[in-house]
């Protein structure tokens, strides 16, 4: 080892945004992520474009980080890098980006699970904030994942609970596309939801087993109701668009919230934890907040910087593996879909 402290160079490329960080064992030196506004006039993600871009981004990103964390390729103790869940010629680009940077430095290189990333976020040193104690809860959600997990130890997870078709992200995404919103919408419907009635419309949900989540009937459930209300008023989603994206958000976050507190009170959780893009949502915050008195438990609320896609977070991951020599050999490839954790 060169020295007691551990620097790792994190890329994380799984979709649209492209992302470098550097960490000094758990701590953030830089985190910067070049946002590719590119998809916002399509309704979504396009994969080739969204290669081409982390393509022209991923050189400037890693310069821009260690520039800002003043740190030296010949500082770095290892290079970290997501190998999945996401898009394949992202990944593809993060890959081979990584492989050659720790070929060429001679350094060891650890492959991280994103969804990894977005729980282990919670344990970035942090003077503003405290973190959670294991074993602690955790609902990840994000644009393609909803999952309630049992953080055992830092490297040991039991999911309890997973959507079993579409992701919250997707729900709130594809809301804001019939809604005429671009994409990604989830922020939109929080900002218009600040000005609407949450009680106004009512729409329900598919039952699931046990802790498992559905999401894909409410988008099709909502679509006929925005139908069926232009067929008497042309003009129904701009005069009620507040009071539309406050019902529908405040469902989306109930039905996160009802499986959460079941866990909750069936494994005695003390501590409880949300991340990924959709723990940046507001009535989302404040909801979780209010269990603390309501449950007598702790809750722990991401930095909004590490709610969404961002290197950080597979730093801190690799940081943890570092420390159990748990490194990757240079033939790994991206895996496009991850379940579990391991
Ligand atoms: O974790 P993330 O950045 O990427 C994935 O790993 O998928 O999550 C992106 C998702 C998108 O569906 C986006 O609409 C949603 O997070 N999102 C939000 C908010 N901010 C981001 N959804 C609701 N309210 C928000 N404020
Ligand atoms: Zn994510």
């Amino acid at each position: 080892m060169k020295n007691a402290n551990i620097y790792i160079l994190a890329i994380e490329s799984s979709c649209d945004d492209t992302s470098c960080a550097i960490l000094k064992n758990n701590q953030v030196l830089s985190n910067i992520t070049s946002s590719q506004a590119i998809h916002e006039k399509h309704g979504g993600v396009v994969p080739e474009l969204a290669s081409r871009d982390h393509q022209k981004n991923i050189l400037v990103t890693v310069k821009a980080a260690l520039n800002e964390a003043k740190v030296n390729l010949s500082d770095l103790n290892a290079i970290a890098v997501t190998q999945g869940p996401g898009l394949l010629g992202s990944l593809l680009v993060g890959i081979s980006f990584a492989k050659s940077l720790a070929l060429s430095l001679n350094l060891p290189i650890i492959s991280v699970n994103h969804m990894q990333g977005h729980i282990l976020a919670h344990l970035i040193e942090d003077e503003e904030c405290t973190k959670p104690a294991f074993p602690f809860l955790c609902l990840t959600i994000s644009g393609g994942h909803t999952q309630l997990v049992k953080v055992n130890s830092a490297l040991n997870y039991e999911i309890l609970g997973t959507t079993i078709d579409d992701a919250v992200g997707e729900a709130f995404d594809k809301a804001a596309k019939i809604l005429g919103l671009p994409y990604p919408g989830g922020p939109l419907i929080d900002r218009h939801a600040k000005l609407g009635n949450p009680h106004r419309f009512k729409f329900s949900n598919a039952k699931t087993e046990g802790y498992n989540f559905s999401f894909s009937g409410i988008k099709t459930s909502f679509l006929y109701f925005i139908q069926n209300n232009q067929k008497t008023n042309s003009n129904f989603i701009q005069e009620n668009l507040a009071d539309i994206c406050a019902s529908y958000q405040h469902h989306l976050i109930s039905t996160l919230l009802i499986k959460s507190i079941k866990v909750i009170e069936n494994y005695k959780i003390k501590d409880f934890a949300i991340a990924g893009g959709v723990s940046a949502n507001s009535l989302m915050r404040s909801k979780v907040k209010e269990l603390e008195q309501a449950k007598a438990i702790n809750t722990y609320i991401p930095k909004f910087e590490y709610c969404t896609d961002n290197a950080a977070m597979i730093g801190i991951v690799a940081y943890y593996k570092y420390l159990e020599e748990d490194f990757a050999t240079l033939d790994f490839v991206p895996i496009t879909r991850m379940e579990s954790f391991i």
